[in-house]
């Protein structure tokens, strides 16, 4: 049977919490085969627990079969770099470093085969700088293979936790091919999303919206204007968020936010996205909020 997004065989780049949620949900509800690899052999192991952990609540709690729950499981094989070779499409989750994601783009470009669809999930890098590193060396941008190797460079920005957050927010590169955005949209559909489309534009529709609230609450404990706690439930008591904005920027880490938030500024040269010198410290002193224990809260 033909699939409108023709994967076949999904690449997942980074096995953290997005990558890992990326790889649960192609498996399990788009039944894709998945290849996952990251640099950090312990960072797969706590993403396979996690994994494990996800598929036997989906099953006590009667929303899919034992057998269901085997089969995505076994369609998650972890790889080294060089397996993701034949993938038909990849998607890349690892921290949010613009030169980072270029070189690993730049070896992609090389190494996959030249229709394999190429997606980030940033949350708010271009998509165009980083389809700009995917021309093989020696190729012009402009020239006809250049195009089309940028062409199949797309955004496919997921939110955490990936198995329960429903969207994901498309983003096309100045470069990227109607065919490219058009099967990345069929296969995020696949993996049981909503699809929303922003253009490239520093921190897309969400983090160019989320990371300045977020920004304005670090501000009002800098100031004093209320405790964490008033905060967070004046959000969430207030206004029906199911996490006060501190609650969040942990959950989300706060080296992302602040990555993010960098970003935003840089690309924008906006000062109303200026990080506050609160988040700033706290990045300093390497509290990164629920991933490592320590952020605006305290985590076992
Ligand atoms: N992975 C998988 N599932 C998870 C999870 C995780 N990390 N954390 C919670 N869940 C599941 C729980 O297992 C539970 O599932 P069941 O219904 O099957 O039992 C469900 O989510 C609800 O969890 P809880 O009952 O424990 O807690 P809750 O009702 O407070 O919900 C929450 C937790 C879904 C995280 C909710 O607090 C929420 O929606 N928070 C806001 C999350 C959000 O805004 N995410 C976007 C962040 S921005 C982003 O990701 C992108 C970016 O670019 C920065």
């Amino acid at each position: 049977m033909s699939i409108p997004h023709g994967i076949r065989t999904l690449g997942v780049l980074g096995a953290g919490q997005m990558g890992l949620g990326i790889a649960f949900v192609s498996a399990l509800r788009a039944k894709v085969p998945v290849l996952l690899h990251d640099r950090s052999p312990e960072q797969v192991t706590k993403g396979l627990a996690l994994m494990d952990k996800l598929l036997a609540k989906d099953v006590s709690k009667g929303r899919i079969t034992t057998e269901a729950a085997k089969d995505a499981r076994e369609r998650v094989t972890v790889v080294d770099a060089k397996g993701l070779r034949d993938v038909d499409m990849v998607v890349e989750a690892v921290s949010e470093n613009l030169l980072l994601k270029q070189s690993i783009f730049r070896s992609l470009a090389a190494e996959l085969r030249p229709d394999a669809i190429l997606a980030s999930n940033t949350s708010s890098i271009s998509i165009t700088k980083i389809a700009a590193a995917a021309v093989p060396e020696g190729l012009s941008a402009a020239s006809e293979q250049g195009k089309a190797s940028a062409g199949r460079v797309v955004g496919l920005h997921f939110f955490n936790p990936v198995p329960v957050m429903k969207l994901v927010e498309l983003i096309s590169a100045l470069q990227t091919t109607p065919e490219t955005l058009g099967r990345a949209e069929s296969f995020a559909i696949a993996c049981g999303k909503e699809v929303t489309t922003s253009k490239d534009v520093p921190g897309f529709v969400s983090n160019a919206l989320l990371m300045p609230f977020i920004n304005e609450a670090i501000m009002c404990l800098e100031k004093g204007t209320a405790t964490r706690d008033h905060i967070d439930t004046t959000l969430k008591l207030g206004m029906n968020h199911p996490m006060g904005p501190l609650q969040l920027a942990d959950f989300i880490g706060l080296d992302t936010c602040l990555a993010i938030q960098q970003t935003l500024y840089e690309g924008t040269r906006d000062s109303k996205y200026r990080p506050s010198i609160l988040l700033e410290r706290m990045v300093d002193a390497q509290w990164y909020g629920r991933k490592n224990g320590k952020g605006f809260y305290e985590y076992n």
